[in-house]
């Protein structure tokens, strides 16, 4: 691939601009400059690094992040910051998205992805994505509380009663619960419906890939996700 157009798939700018950098002498290849713009590159094999940060030639990208609270999960946020903030520039120009969308005020595993089928196979009801969930409530709760949420409940618009896949207690006041739907505000909605509030919550897992088991991710952190990831979401790319 010429290298112009290389770094452009990449989110490095136009094509001109991107040109212009790598006449600047901006661009190494194999730690050696390369000021030619039409330079044949092979880009699944040579190292690519510009300002003097190594990048990957990445066709797609897929991206796991910790999502802080305070953030929004809009381009344009009107209330906190934007998630998009938290990633580098040339990511968010080659348009990743949110894979779905948490609260502004919500934690947790956060999916980013140039890859619109990715994005649809994780997102779209009919898949059922597990979604699981640790719920700090406002209340303290007992059995009879997990029972009415395990046994499903009733949310204003819908007209069958919302069950989650699991629902454990592990305090008074602490549940995890296993989810696999992807409705406006669902967690909130349904704790609302079995009678309490939630006060934190934050998202621990999307099918088979875990914040903390799998990814290590601190707060505000953000990290590409590799094909064993990929394996555990149940997408092949
Ligand atoms: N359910 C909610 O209510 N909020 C989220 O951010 C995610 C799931």
């Amino acid at each position: 691939m010429q290298l112009e157009r290389l770094l452009q798939s990449q989110g490095f700018g136009s094509r001109k601009q991107c040109g212009r950098r790598i006449a600047a002498g901006d661009v190494r290849i194999d730690g050696v400059v390369c000021d030619d713009p039409c330079a044949e590159i092979d880009s699944g094999n040579s190292q690519i690094e510009i300002d003097g940060v190594i990048w990957r030639y990445r066709e797609k990208v897929y991206v796991a992040m910790h999502k802080p609270a305070g953030y929004e999960c809009t381009h344009h946020a009107r209330c906190y910051p934007s998630v998009y903030t938290l990633l580098p520039e040339p990511l968010v120009s080659r348009a990743v998205q949110t894979v779905g969308r948490l609260d502004a005020d919500t934690t947790g595993l956060l999916l980013f992805s140039d890859d619109g089928h990715f994005i649809h196979a994780l997102t779209s009801p009919r898949r059922h994505i597990t979604k699981g969930y640790r719920v700090i409530l406002k209340h303290d709760v007992d059995d009879c509380f997990v029972r009415r949420m395990a046994n499903g409940v009733l949310l204003r618009d819908e007209t069958s009663a919302i069950k989650p896949l699991s629902v454990t207690l592990t305090d008074a006041k602490t549940l995890l619960l296993e989810i696999d739907q992807g409705k406006f505000h669902q967690v909130k909605r349904m704790v609302a419906a079995a009678g309490n509030r939630v006060a934190v919550l934050h998202r621990l897992a999307m099918g088979g890939l875990s914040l903390a088991g799998d990814l290590l991710l601190e707060e505000g952190e953000w990290r590409y996700l590799e094909s064993a990831h990929l394996d555990r979401l149940g997408y092949n790319v």
